[in-house]
């Protein structure tokens, strides 16, 4: 877990209308914590939700409002597989809607008092939502169905930062000696880049492979060889495949040529400049390791990117490329910013 200050989910923020934000999918909670006879708040593109899971299993996503008096339901709690409203204990089924007035039991209950429900699904371990009608499909943990890996998860951390500047952290192998030093690179040695190419596509972005030296590449804490090749699947879902050569002929034995470290990025957009950051990843080697052996190793590289992107300002990220200055080095960078302009967001940018 991360050791960032809980998230004040009571915050005002920028509501928002860029209508490609509001048709994607984000993750808003791990499954595993949704459990049944609890209430998780969630704020997502400045709107505040309510997530809950029914006695059957099925999660529920809902605006964190009662249209009664227009409380919140966040502070309600379940009874009898219904949320309960805090104020003067209306009742919503799994359906939304209100199936009990206390002041009233055996009237009928109006048609119109209900509960407002958004999409949701849950998927590789996370709870999805949408605010909107997205044409596409929930993105895929892109190891899912590969033979021989093992899926984890890491988070989550929340950023006091832009979501688009934490992706773009993401997929930037150049600062892993100065941010990750000791870690995934040497600052007094710092890995000279080659140029490579970023190809776009219907399904995102995709570069070739970026090899790097790393000390401690990976949870067996030893030096590697990585090839990275990065993805990013929506403008807020990122993802790397990682290959890890092992540098040491000694320690060879403790994998093989085939090995990866895949992972993939998530970012709950809570405002403009407030991101939940949640990590699905997997590795097909180092079978005797558990979730709990790999997160510290997590925890301390996510942490130290939160630490350097929320010192980076404008916070919002410009998609203008005349704003900042852009090396050939960062030519995954420049094609995500170029991407989002195309895309036509506004939320989060400054164009
Ligand atoms: S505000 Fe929810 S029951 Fe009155
Ligand atoms: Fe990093």
């Amino acid at each position: 877990m991360s050791d960032a200050p809980a998230l004040d989910t009571t915050a005002v923020s920028r509501l928002c209308d860029d209508p490609v934000m509001l048709d994607d999918w984000y993750p808003v909670a791990r499954s595993r914590e949704i459990v049944a006879g609890t209430i998780t708040p969630a704020t997502l593109l400045g709107r505040d939700l309510i997530v809950w899971r029914d006695a059957a299993g099925a999660v529920h996503v809902w605006d964190d409002l009662c249209i009664h008096r227009g409380a919140r339901l966040s502070k309600g709690w379940i009874k009898d597989d219904t949320v309960v409203c805090p104020y003067h204990g209306w009742r919503f089924d799994g359906q939304a809607r209100c199936v009990h007035i206390p002041v009233a039991p055996d009237q009928p209950i109006p048609p119109k008092a209900r509960a407002f429900p958004v999409r949701a699904q849950e998927q590789d371990g996370l709870v999805w939502a949408t605010l909107g009608k997205p044409a596409h499909p929930i993105p895929a943990f892109p190891a899912r169905d590969l033979p021989g890996f093992r899926i984890f998860h890491a988070g989550p951390y929340v950023y006091r930062a832009n979501g688009f500047r934490a992706v773009e952290n993401f997929v930037d192998a150049t600062h892993f000696p100065f941010v990750h030093s000791g870690l995934n690179g040497v600052p007094d040695a710092p890995d000279i880049i080659p140029d490579y190419d970023v190809t776009r596509s219907a399904d995102g972005l995709v570069s070739s492979e970026i090899s790097v030296f790393q000390p401690v590449g990976d949870f067996r804490k030893i030096p590697v060889q990585a090839g990275y090749t990065y993805y990013c699947l929506r403008p807020l879902v990122a993802a790397f495949s990682k290959r890890v050569r092992i540098v040491d002929p000694a320690q060879a034995h403790l994998g093989s040529p085939d090995d990866r470290f895949v992972t993939m990025f998530t970012v709950q957009p809570v405002d403009e400049v407030t991101s939940v950051a949640r990590v699905v990843f997997a590795i097909n080697f180092a079978p005797d390791l558990t979730e709990a052996d790999m997160l510290p190793r997590q925890d301390i590289v996510y942490n130290q990117d939160r630490d350097i992107v929320e010192t980076q300002r404008p916070e919002r990220i410009p998609v203008d490329l005349r704003a900042e200055m852009h090396h050939r080095s960062d030519r995954m960078g420049v094609a995500y910013r170029r991407w989002l302009r195309d895309l036509g967001i506004t939320y989060g940018v400054i164009a």
